[in-house]
Parts: structure tokens; C-alpha cells; sequence
């Protein structure tokens, strides 16, 4: 009794975890207590489910409980016990589960296995993590039910511009599954190395799986030398289909076709339109070099790798790609224009004859795959030309290819780069985060993701099966940093995929103190994440108030309508922009300058005109031509007192925010105008011929 009264109360479980539960009714009865003697009986066909909510609970609590296989009969009375089984418990989908937490027993009834697995997850995630191991703890009794929005749940990985190991990629599903995701989109074929073992082309492993270098800083001139790369036996790929099929996980393999082949023709030039010869490639972007689509040993060796492809995933999609498929080799390449002709295909209003050629291919590869019983995946550019309509489209590239595609008929998975590419910075200040593609896509700006449509009738709203983010590995080189991409923007991802709850009921704040649960779970499993929305960042430099702030401001060229934000007052608002230049905070133009007004309210005398710009030359950014200042008093005529000629960056030079200067004799005026002009790409450019961005913000006069 003594011992009773002082006891401290046990840790307690909470069921407000990620992706939140549709309905926690809690009974309030006297709690379940989880301890050493707590058995796991399981209904046959769960015996891996019970193994693994055993192991979860040794991971969070030190206990190991013993898992029994036994009749539903015989264990309707044991007490002191954790019960699976599989039941329809009223719903009419899959996956969908129910826990009954009593004194006596937790009953977790999936709908399905999967049903099952998930009820797992959610009680794993419920669990006091951080203030155990301890010997017990409590669960509060309750009634838990709970079901998700989308059926098509995934994640994407790059493991191709850097190599991920089969360990790396076995955490990675550890990490979908932990997440509700029932998906995992293996990309495994680029430009800069061929990732899967074919046995009909051994050079493609051979060869195509290993680079002799990697350009240097954003697809700047200097290589590095190191070889790179590494592929997977189809051995472990038949392992890993397996390790992810227990966690309830399919996996997706792509071959992206016919474009981002460059790995493969340099194992086998004679695939290509001019036959090489070709290297896999050393550089990030858009290859120009890509499959020949006039060569039938082209198109049978897709054919073939296709079907070995589907010997070892027996995903019932199949990614075939069809992104980013420059034509110039084809408009110059004798058997693709025989190919056109052959096939009278004629260009129209719409599309070239190559893009109604590249939908040749991809739909002479979609039958290959329908003839095993498969459908096909493809990137939002298969629409351009007459895609079949079984393809399923990935609309990367925005949402309206999803909106295009749904009214077609076509199944769709949202995947915008505005709001689910996890290979952009996550933070507005990228100096203190390992360097990225560049962007910026906080877990809020995920959280404010609307994957259905308004545009679309309920019907065609039926079209869109789910959605996924993408994580590309250009600038990502160890799976240590992948983690630290995806998590917790997982989280806010899962959210959505599971609940697509409202918009309005989507509460930030409430998400975050749900991700610091989370955050307690991927400590204890040595997971990296990015930790920005725990400690929220003040930026300390804004402004000084100067003669411009928060002053009447007018433009007379329109800032380009993709970086236009808030327009013109963004200039004088007092907040500076940091290096991302999505953040709403910088005006972005392009081929024109930024000429803008400042009128002071009254006359006032000025000497010193500042202004910030940013380089970020990866992305077309370049640091202004030329920046001017005029005064007038009448807003009419105006007179020029200082004007300041800018090298445009090498690089040699850092990308970053820079700062330029105007320094003129004191003169009185009431108006300001601000000129600024941009460059044009230097000829070590990819973009040459083109002008290059400028950014800028946060105009000071003093
Ligand atoms: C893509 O990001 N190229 C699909
Ligand atoms: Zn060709």
C-alpha cells in the first residue's frame, strides 16, 4: 500500500501523432498498462505485423514482449494483452484500421494486413518515446479509427547523380513506412549513372554505373576527378522488393525513356542518334544525347530491359519517365525522320513531329508493360502528343499537367515542384544548410499543399490516387543528407496523403508540436532531420529606417509575373531578402530592368543610394549591369546624379547576396528613380544567348 502511494505516475501514451488518427474517442476507463508480461497474440497471416510491433515497443521501451499465433476464440478473455486481427470493422477500404484500447486488452482489427500495419504505427508513435526505456507505461483507454484519403502514398528517391547503398535505401522504406506510405518511387536510371543490373546488357552496369568525375559547384567549368558510382544486383533488388513488400511498401522502379539516357549510350553508343561517342555524364541538367527512336535495336533494347525490369518488381505500375527530352538530335538524325515518315506522323498547331515520335515510343512501351498486366507512370510531359490513356501522369511541373491529365481521364499523382520537391533549401538563409538545388520549400509551404484541384468536378477528382515528393540528388552526395531533405517535411507530406485535411483546419503550430514527438522518434533511430521549424529563425538585419522606407513606390517595368510577389513595395518594406529567391521577398526580371519610383512625400536631401542583388548562377542569376540614380521635384523631369558600372560575376566568384553602393554629392529632391539593368549570360553559360535574371531588393536611400 505505502509503495503504492508514493509510486510515480507512468509515462502515458498519446495518440496525437503523424499523420493524425481520424477519430481518438478516449473511454476514459482506468488505463492499459504496457509491461514485461504484456503478450501479442496475432490472428495467422499477421505473424510478421506482431513481430514487428514487438520489436518497436523493445526500441522505445527496452521491452521485448513474446508474440503467441492463436484462434480469435482463444483469446477473447486473456488479459494483459496486445490482440491483431483482421476484420472489416464496417469499412469498405483497405488499409483502413481500428484500435480498442480497454483496461484489459489493446485490439488492433485491420481491415487488411496493411489495416493492421498501420494501427501498429499509429500505437509505435503513441508511445511515451524519450522518457523510456522504463520497465511500464500507460495507454489511456480509448477508441481509435482511422482509414486514409489517398490510396497512392509514396516518396521518391534519386540514387542515380549520387550512389545511395542498399542499407541506405532499406532505411529510406523504414522511413515511408513509419510514415503511412504504401509507395516507394525508385528512380534508377539518369544521365550520370545506370543503377540496376540488366543481364542482357552487362555494360550497362559496367560501364554506365560509374563516372570519372563530377563537375564542381553548380554546373560550373572545373571537374573533380573522383570516380563515382554503384549499382544494385538484381539479387538485391529481388531482397529489397521483399524487405519493402513486409513493410507494407511497393516499390516503383522508373527507367526514365527516352531522354536522361545518357549513361546507358555510353555502354552502348550504336543506341544514340549519332552514335557516340558518349560518356556518362559529368555535368547536372538536361542531356541533349538520348535513345534513337528510328533504331529498332533501340526500341528492343527498351523492350528487353523492361521485361527484366518486370521479372524483378512485381509493382503493379511501372515508371517509364518521358521528362526532359530534348529533340535536337532527332530533327538531324536520318533514321528518326525515316521513323516519322514511316509512320505518318505530321506536326500541328500544338506539337512538333518529334513529340508526337517521343509519344510513338512511349506508347509502344506502354504495351509492353500492359501486356503483363502493368500500367504505366509517366512524367507530366507525356501529354505532349497523344499519350494512351492508361498512363498514369506525374505532374511535376505544377498541377495543371494533373489538371490537364484528370480531365482527359488519365489517373493522376500530384508531385508540384512548388510545394513537394524536398531537394530545395529549408531555410531563407541556404549558408547555413548543406548545400542544394537551390529554392526554397519550407514544411509550411508543404502543409499548405492542395492536392485536389477546384478546377476539376468531383468526378475528375476521382482522377487523382495521391501524391509523393521527390528528392533528386544532384547536390545531395550521402544518404545522411537525404534524411535531413526529407524529414519533417515527410511529415507535413503524410499529413496530407493520409487526411487531406481542409485548408482551414490545417493548424501550422499544431503540426509542429506533432513533429516534435516525431523528432523524438527519428533521435531515437539516429534518423538526421532539419530542425528549422523548432527553432524558428529571427532574422536580426532588417533595416534601417531610411528616406525610402515604407514610401509610395511605382514601377515602370513590371517585375516578371513568376518573381512578382507583393510587387514594387516589397522594395522599401524593410525586410531584406536572403539568398533564396522564392521567398517573396526579392522581385525577380528578366531581359529588362527594374526602373523604379521613389516618391520621399516631401523634399529631403540625399547622397548615398544602396541597394541588394542576388548571384545565384546555377539558376540564371547573375549580379546587375548597371545601376543609375535620378532625382527630380516634380515627378516630371528628371536628372541623373549618380550611375555605377558592375562586372558581371565569374564563377570564380560566391553566389550570395551583394550588396552595391551609390555615393553622389547631397542633393535635394522629392522623387528617386532607380535604374537597374541586368547581363546577358557569359559564353561559359549554359543558358548563353539568354539574359540573365536579376533579383533584387530592399532599395535604401539616405
Ligand atoms: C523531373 O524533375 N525532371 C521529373
Ligand atoms: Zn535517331
Amino acid at each position: 500500500m505505502l509503495s503504492a502511494c508514493t509510486q510515480q505516475p507512468l509515462p502515458e501514451a498519446n495518440y496525437d501523432v503523424i499523420p493524425q488518427p481520424k477519430e481518438v474517442k478516449l473511454t476514459e476507463e482506468k488505463p492499459f498498462v504496457l509491461q514485461g508480461k504484456t503478450k501479442i497474440h496475432y490472428e495467422e497471416g499477421l505473424q510478421r505485423e506482431a513481430q514487428f510491433l514487438s520489436e518497436y515497443i523493445k526500441d522505445i521501451t527496452g521491452i521485448k514482449l513474446d508474440c503467441h499465433a492463436s484462434p480469435r476464440s482463444a483469446r477473447n478473455d486473456v488479459s494483459n494483452a496486445i490482440l491483431l486481427l483482421i476484420d472489416s470493422i464496417g469499412f469498405d477500404q483497405t488499409e483502413a484500421y481500428e484500435i480498442n484500447i480497454t483496461s484489459k486488452q489493446v485490439v488492433i482489427k485491420g481491415a487488411d494486413a496493411a489495416g493492421v500495419f498501420y494501427g501498429i504505427q499509429t500505437l509505435r508513435k503513441s508511445l511515451p518515446i524519450g522518457q523510456l526505456p522504463t520497465a511500464n507505461c500507460q495507454l489511456p483507454t480509448a477508441v481509435i479509427r482511422d482509414w486514409p484519403n489517398f490510396p497512392y502514398r509514396a516518396m521518391h528517391l534519386d540514387p542515380c547523380r549520387h550512389f545511395m547503398d542498399l542499407d541506405s535505401v532499406k532505411i529510406y522504406i523504414d522511413m515511408l513506412a513509419m510514415h503511412n506510405m504504401n509507395q516507394f518511387h525508385f528512380h534508377l536510371t539518369e544521365d550520370q549513372g545506370w543503377r540496376i543490373e540488366i543481364k542482357k546488357y552487362p555494360e550497362l552496369t559496367k560501364v554506365g554505373a560509374y563516372r570519372n568525375g563530377t563537375v564542381i559547384g553548380r554546373n560550373g567549368r572545373l571537374y573533380d576527378t573522383i570516380r563515382h558510382g554503384g549499382f544494385y544486383t538484381q539479387e538485391q533488388l529481388r531482397d529489397l522488393v521483399q524487405y519493402a513488400a513486409e513493410r507494407h511498401v511497393n516499390i516503383i522502379p522508373e527507367i526514365d525513356l527516352p531522354g536522361h539516357m545518357q549513361a546507358a549510350l555510353a555502354a552502348y553508343p550504336k543506341l544514340g542518334c549519332t552514335g557516340g561517342p558518349y560518356e556518362v555524364w559529368k555535368r547536372w541538367g538536361v542531356s541533349d544525347d538520348v535513345l534513337c527512336a528510328g533504331n529498332e535495336e533501340t526500341m528492343q533494347f527498351v523492350e528487353d530491359v523492361l521485361n527484366e525490369v518486370m521479372d524483378i518488381f512485381p509493382s503493379q505500375y511501372i515508371h517509364i519517365g518521358g521528362d526532359e527530352c530534348p529533340k535536337v538530335r532527332w530533327q538531324k538524325c536520318p533514321k528518326c525522320q525515316k521513323k516519322i515518315k514511316e509512320l505518318g506522323i505530321k506536326k500541328d498547331a500544338r506539337f512538333s513531329a518529334e513529340d508526337y515520335l517521343q509519344s510513338y515510343v512511349m506508347n509502344r512501351m506502354a504495351k509492353v508493360v500492359e501486356a503483363r498486366g502493368r500500367r504505366v507512370i509517366g512524367w507530366d510531359e507525356i501529354l505532349e502528343g497523344n499519350v494512351s490513356e492508361s498512363a498514369i501522369i506525374m505532374s511535376w511541373r505544377g498541377t495543371e499537367g494533373g489538371i490537364e491529365a484528370a480531365r482527359k481521364g488519365h489517373d493522376v499523382i500530384m508531385c508540384p515542384g512548388s510545394h513537394l520537391y524536398f531537394d530545395y533549401y529549408q531555410s531563407e538563409d541556404p549558408s547555413t544548410e548543406p548545400s542544394c538545388v537551390g529554392g526554397y520549400l519550407p514544411v509550411s509551404r508543404v502543409y499548405e499543399f492542395q492536392p485536389m484541384p477546384k478546377e476539376l468536378t468531383p468526378e475528375q477528382q476521382k482522377h487523382i490516387i495521391g501524391l509523393q515528393a521527390n528528392i533528386w540528388t544532384e547536390y545531395i552526395t550521402s544518404f545522411h543528407h537525404v534524411q535531413y531533405m526529407a524529414m519533417p517535411r515527410m511529415d507535413a507530406l503524410t499529413e496530407i496523403q493520409w487526411n487531406n485535411p481542409d485548408l482551414e483546419s490545417r493548424d501550422f503550430n499544431a503540426l509542429v508540436e506533432r513533429c516534435r514527438r516525431m523528432a523524438q522518434l527519428y533521435d531515437l533511430y539516429h534518423y538526421n532531420y532539419a530542425k528549422q521549424i523548432f527553432n524558428p529563425q529571427v532574422w536580426a538585419d532588417t533595416v534601417v529606417p531610411n528616406l525610402a522606407t515604407h514610401k509610395p513606390i511605382t514601377l515602370r517595368e513590371q517585375p516578371n509575373e513568376q518573381y512578382a510577389y507583393n510587387g514594387a513595395p516589397v522594395l522599401v518594406d524593410g525586410e531584406k531578402g536572403r539568398c533564396a529567391y522564392t521567398s517573396g521577398r526579392w522581385l525577380g526580371f528578366w531581359g529588362q530592368p527594374l526602373d523604379a519610383v521613389i516618391d520621399l512625400e516631401q523634399n529631403a536631401t540625399l547622397s548615398y543610394v544602396r541597394f541588394n542583388a542576388l548571384v545565384n548562377k546555377g539558376s540564371w542569376i547573375y549580379n546587375p549591369s548597371q545601376a543609375t540614380v535620378l532625382v527630380s521635384d516634380d515627378g516630371k523631369k528628371y536628372r541623373k546624379v549618380g550611375q555605377q558600372e558592375i562586372e558581371i560575376s565569374t564563377w570564380m566568384d560566391k553566389d550570395g547576396v551583394f550588396s552595391y553602393e551609390l555615393e553622389f554629392e547631397p542633393v535635394t529632391a522629392r522623387y528617386v528613380e532607380v535604374i537597374i539593368k541586368c547581363h546577358d549570360l557569359p559564353k561559359d553559360h549554359d543558358g548563353y544567348g539568354h539574359p540573365a535574371w536579376i533579383f533584387v531588393d530592399e532599395i535604401e536611400i539616405f
